[in-house]
């Protein structure tokens, strides 16, 4: 039996979720350390996937209340000869099949009241839930904090996930989902004539009627196309048949919560206001994104370190995106956390952004304010955002920007090792430090599905790579420049 053991990769992400679901902070660290009698040196150690004394790996996986066995590197002579660990399993968060739609939403902080009034909507009267804001606010995270919820989960325990996020994203996978491959093949053959239509129709409202399920329609402003006044409308009219007959139908036993860009079309001719609600998602307020940078182990510790952190948040109106990867910039080299030491080197791009939201013509210069009450230039100021931490991420390492823009062309989570093969000409340990990098910055989300974890980027973050990807590839790529 070795003495000692090291954490393997997908190892570290079980044990990074289990802690991050518990919502630690850096107290909560310490204690942790404390728990298992080990030192914040060994924990470092612990992370890096270095090898440390068994006892004490145990006792760090216990705390956490992971099973150490699944978090330990493959060790085959020893495996046979140890019995099952007496540590519980964590319970998944949902069942095997579903995959969960980010990790990251066990980050989850803030939102309370919101989801408590969204939790008791459903479980009465509401039936479609759309949930919607600009790109980032957290429309995706709040589902599936709805879909974890208890309460939902007593009253809808069949939880399905559908993602629009397609290339050509078409009613075809609600029918595939929910009708599977037989119905999925007689809608391509045939016509899509209306009478199939409404078969098809009531085949799904059959399929919802005969259990609970909790649906959630992930991005579904990628079916809606705007007219010349800016109103939306379905790109197939039969999503707006299936949810109109969800709203008509006498009684219905499942419940459908969409996530939009945009807001949804008026369903039923504005009938039945009372079994649909619109959601319109801000920022966090300044104590929720408190709350959020601690969770990244970012805290202020004197009163100017408070002001700054007060201003980042105000300058991006509570923005999580935003706000994520500020974080992920101050967190890492060569800022550590020091809310300072990054103030003095990027204050500055605050105050710029300060003085421009404090002109009074600004409002008169931006679009007129359209279904939120944001104007467009949170948007604007977001993305711009993303670009710069994008650019700089690039300067540090060129290989970390490559890696983001040649994965950005995948929509679906990959695995670790699909991600490095993107950038396989270069040397592993160049390959890992990029790859690491990117976790760092809080770039790169992971999902977990059947045990495995995958990795994927948000999609606003994506489209920042993929505009990049040429250029980058094309000097990073080309001889003679290879850092
Ligand atoms: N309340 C929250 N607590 C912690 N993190 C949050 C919260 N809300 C959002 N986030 C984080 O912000 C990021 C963006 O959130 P999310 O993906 O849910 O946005 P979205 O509104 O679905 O964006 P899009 O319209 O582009 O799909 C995610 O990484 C998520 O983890
Ligand atoms: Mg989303």
């Amino acid at each position: 039996m070795a003495d000692t053991l090291s954490a393997s990769e997908d190892g570290r992400n079980l044990v990074y979720h289990a802690t991050r679901s518990k919502g630690w902070t850096k107290t909560e660290t310490s204690l942790w350390i404390e728990d298992a009698h080990t030192s914040r040196a060994t924990l470092k150690r612990f992370w890096q996937g270095k090898a440390i004394d068994r006892h004490t790996f145990q006792e760090i996986c216990r705390v956490a209340g992971v099973n150490w066995e699944e978090v330990a590197t493959p060790q085959p002579q020893t495996e046979a000869a140890h019995p099952p660990a007496m540590t519980l399993k964590p319970e998944p968060r949902h069942s095997p099949w579903i995959p969960s739609l980010d990790c990251t939403g066990t980050r989850w902080v803030g939102r309370t009241a919101t989801l408590a009034n969204l939790t008791d909507r459903l479980t009465h009267t509401t039936r479609v839930l759309s949930l919607v804001g600009i790109t980032g606010i957290g429309k995706t995270s709040l589902a599936q904090q709805l879909l974890t919820d208890r309460d939902l989960q007593a009253a809808f325990p069949n939880p399905i996930t559908i993602s629009f996020n397609s290339e050509s994203p078409s009613f075809d996978i609600v029918i595939h989902t929910l009708l599977g491959q037989q119905k999925y093949d007689a809608k391509s053959q045939s016509e899509q004539t209306a009478i199939h239509d409404r078969a098809l129709i009531q085949a799904l409202i059959a399929k919802l009627q005969s259990k609970p399920y909790l649906l959630v329609f992930d991005m579904l402003e990628t079916c809606l196309t705007a007219d010349e006044q800016g109103q939306h409308r379905f790109k197939e009219p039969i999503f707006e048949q299936f949810f109109s007959q969800i709203l008509q139908a006498e009684s219905i036993a499942s419940r459908v919560i969409v996530t939009s860009q945009d807001q949804l079309p008026v369903l039923a001719e504005g009938r039945y206001q009372e079994r649909i609600h619109q959601e319109l998602l801000t920022g966090l307020t300044s104590s929720e994104a408190i709350a959020l940078f601690q969770q990244w182990q970012i805290e202020a510790a004197t009163p100017t370190e408070a002001d700054c952190l007060q201003r980042i948040i105000a300058v991006y109106e509570g923005h999580p995106l935003a706000l994520q990867v500020i974080a992920g910039e101050m967190s890492d080299a060569p800022f550590d956390g020091e809310i300072l030491a990054y103030w003095s080197e990027y204050g500055h791009e605050v105050e710029t952004v300060e003085a421009i939201k404090a002109d009074p013509q600004l409002d008169a210069r931006t679009d007129q304010p359209r279904l939120d009450r944001y104007t467009v230039r949170l948007k604007d100021l977001v993305k711009q955002r993303v670009e710069k931490t994008f650019q700089r991420l690039y300067e540090a390492n060129s290989i970390a920007g490559l890696l983001l823009c040649k994965n950005a062309v995948a929509r679906i989570p990959t695995e670790r090792k699909a991600w490095l093969f993107q950038i396989r000409v270069f040397p592993s340990e160049a390959q890992e430090a990029a790859f690491e990098l990117l976790q760092r910055r809080f770039l790169i989300n992971a999902v977990q599905y059947k045990h495995r974890v995958r990795y994927q980027l948000h999609c606003l973050i994506r489209r920042v790579a993929l505009d990049a990807l040429d250029h980058i590839t094309e000097i990073v790529e080309s001889p003679g420049t290879h850092p």
